[in-house]
């Protein structure tokens, strides 16, 4: 079966509000993103060699972006495989649910913005890679 768009994970660049004072980015509400931004956390201190998010979301769709510095994000959507650079805070990646990933190889001082679509709930964690296969094989997830 194709994707749908709504299902597809890809790049979405953000506006640059160009200032000599210095650049802006904005991300509102129901504009861009395919979601309604129910939450947003971000990961720093990140020590060398660490990763985080090795997981998939049942519900939750995501948008990253590298705030500052870069770091690897390796998606994985039960059939194929991805590794996206991010080193630039103006774009981000749209992950859908049933998406696993991982941020890794995170530069000195990196900072992994994380926009999701719903509240956190441990309960929408899918932590086992194997079960994950599996999930999406019986198109459960
Ligand atoms: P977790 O999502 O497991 O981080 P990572 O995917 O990078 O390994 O979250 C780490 C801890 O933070 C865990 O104890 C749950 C807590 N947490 C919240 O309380 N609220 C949140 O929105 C998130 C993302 C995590």
């Amino acid at each position: 079966m194709r994707e749908s768009k709504k299902n597809k994970a890809r790049i979405i660049p953000l506006g640059k509000i160009r200032d000599k004072r210095g650049n802006l980015s904005v991300i509102e509400d129901n504009k861009l993103l395919p979601f309604t931004i129910a939450r947003t956390y971000w990961v720093y201190d990140v020590p060398g060699g660490e990763s985080r998010g090795g997981h998939a979301y049942r519900k939750s769709e995501e948008f990253i972006i590298a705030l500052s510095g870069s770091f690897d994000l390796y998606i994985h959507n039960g059939k194929e495989e991805q590794i996206i650079h991010l080193d630039r805070c103006n774009k981000g990646v749209y992950i859908p649910a049933g998406t696993w990933r991982r941020m890794q190889n995170f530069a000195t001082n990196s900072i992994a913005l994380v926009i999701c679509s719903t509240p956190y709930s441990p309960r929408d964690y899918v932590r086992d890679f194997d079960l994950f296969i599996q999930l999406k094989e019986s198109n459960a997830l």
